[in-house]
């Protein structure tokens, strides 16, 4: 151990035995280095180091203070019930099983491609491509292309937020930049807060870094439960949060300003990052774009994650985080993955933002989603159970439908397989996998008389479940 490390676990264990308790200032550098013989720069070092694991907070021009929730990091935290998260091999199955062309492809993480501006923008990548020279690809080493930042960063100072170009940082597409920032605040055996229910890249993260969930109750109606991310703030060591504010996955809400306004000032009490997944910010139903949470933060505890998979290209890979003063620190991470989203791509995406009619574009795909929610919701309410409850989001292109219990609906899912229509059922969006009674279905596709048949087939496919299920058999199939 380094003479710093050692004198941060000094200060530590003065920090558990209440020596210096929760808001208080402990001694200024010189006061410390005199006090215990420690150079100036090892006290300064293991401050930093202590700032930097959320037990002390500098504040300018009066020095450091014991961080305010520092109770979470003091007392052992209860003994996590979380067993730890193993999705990956469930949604590999899932996605394998799922993707040949002649399935019904409810359970399709994308919307209907052919609602994409598929010519103008292969036209802009191949007038972008014959641009590219040489030393492009070194150019356009992270943060990525300057232009396409540029553009990122107007559209946001257009909702008053206001960032840079170089505050933003480009990726291989929105999962890229969310596992970026959550690998930038955590260490593996850290605690992350997710929605309970939540988009399974969260937890597919979580698995890959090693990190210990704590689910926080969301609802449809209700959203994000503050109180219960208050609670549970005080209670674990939280060191990050990965939410969306806007149009949830799957359970599609959206946290009114108010809220997020409450989220943030939360998390910088306990001092706690957030990686806000908005990818599907430009999908929203509501006469104005919705804020994200990301407007209310004035310290970069926010790391702000977007996308065009969503709404422009899901092929194409490109997405971002709005870093601040963190962007060197998620550069460093991606050049030991990654190293940079590709190139062409980048440069094609940018072309495309400044001459192929955005916004047109994102209007009209708007308008379509719409109403082809609306379509689904008819038929889901014409051929499913009058049990069957479902959602009526204010954005994205996710229905979440709840049975009423008993259900299964991973045989239901795999009943559904056999009639060569796919459905995400509910298990894969929570960490223990125990979600019986939800599936989620993707409303982006026409309702043509083919996906009318196949909701048809759903629908009976959930009596028969409902019907078996109240007989205690584990079987949904139609007889
Ligand atoms: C909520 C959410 N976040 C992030 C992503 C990943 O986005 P991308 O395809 O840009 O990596 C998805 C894709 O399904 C998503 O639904």
């Amino acid at each position: 151990m380094t003479k710093y490390q050692l004198f941060s676990e000094e200060l530590k264990e003065h920090i558990r035995q209440q020596i210096w308790r929760s808001g208080e200032k402990i001694p200024s550098v010189r006061a410390s280095s005199q006090q215990t013989g420690y150079g100036t720069a090892t006290v300064l070092q293991a401050y930093q180091l202590l700032e930097s694991e959320g037990w002390l907070i500098a504040k300018p021009q009066s020095g450091y203070f014991v961080a305010p929730n520092i109770q979470a990091l003091t007392t052992v935290p209860p003994q996590s019930t979380q067993a730890p998260v193993r999705i990956n091999d469930l949604l590999f199955d899932v996605f394998q099983r799922t993707k040949d062309s002649d399935i019904v492809p409810f359970s399709s993480a994308f919307p209907d491609s052919s609602l994409f501006p598929q010519q103008e923008l292969v036209r802009s990548l191949s007038s972008a491509s014959r641009k590219m020279d040489n030393r492009s690809a070194l150019t356009h080493l992270p943060p990525g292309n300057h232009d396409l930042r540029r553009i990122i960063a107007q559209r946001y100072v257009q909702q008053g937020l206001h960032v840079g170009p170089d505050d933003i940082v480009i990726t291989s597409g929105g999962l890229d930049a969310l596992n970026l920032s959550l690998q930038f605040a955590t260490q593996p055996g850290d605690y992350v807060a997710v929605e309970s229910t939540t988009f399974y890249g969260a937890l597919q993260a979580i698995e890959r870094l090693k990190l210990i969930p704590v689910e926080i109750k969301a609802s449809a109606d209700g959203g994000l439960d503050l109180n219960d991310l208050a609670e549970k703030l005080s209670t674990y060591p939280i060191k990050a949060c990965w939410l969306m504010t806007n149009v949830q996955h799957p359970l599609g809400y959206t946290l009114s300003q108010a809220r997020k306004q409450a989220l943030v000032d939360m998390l910088r009490q306990h001092q706690v990052f957030l990686v806000e997944d908005d990818v599907y910010a430009e999908l929203y139903f509501s006469a104005k774009k919705p804020v994200p949470a990301k407007v209310y933060d004035q310290q970069d505890q926010v790391l702000l994650c977007g996308s065009f998979s969503k709404c422009l290209s899901p092929g194409f890979r490109i997405g971002w985080v709005v870093a601040g003063k963190h962007s060197k620190a998620i550069q460093k991470q991606q050049f030991l993955s990654t190293i940079s989203s590709s190139v062409p791509v980048q440069l094609g995406i940018s072309h495309y933002l400044l001459h192929g009619g955005y916004d047109n574009h994102l209007r009209k795909l708007r308008s379509t989603l719409q109403d082809r929610k609306s379509a689904m919701i008819h038929a889901i309410r014409r051929y499913f159970p009058d049990s069957t409850t479902v959602t009526d989001p204010a954005g994205g292109y996710f229905l979440w439908l709840t049975f009423p219990a008993p259900f299964d609906s991973h045989a239901f899912y795999e009943q559904a397989l056999e009639k060569r229509i796919a459905v995400a059922p509910g298990t894969l969006f929570n960490s223990r996998q125990d979600d019986l009674r939800h599936i989620r279905l993707n409303y982006s596709y026409e309702m043509n008389e083919e996906n009318l048949i196949a909701l048809s087939t759903l629908g009976q496919l959930a009596k028969a479940c409902l019907s078996d299920s109240s007989n205690q058999q584990n079987d949904c199939s139609v007889k």
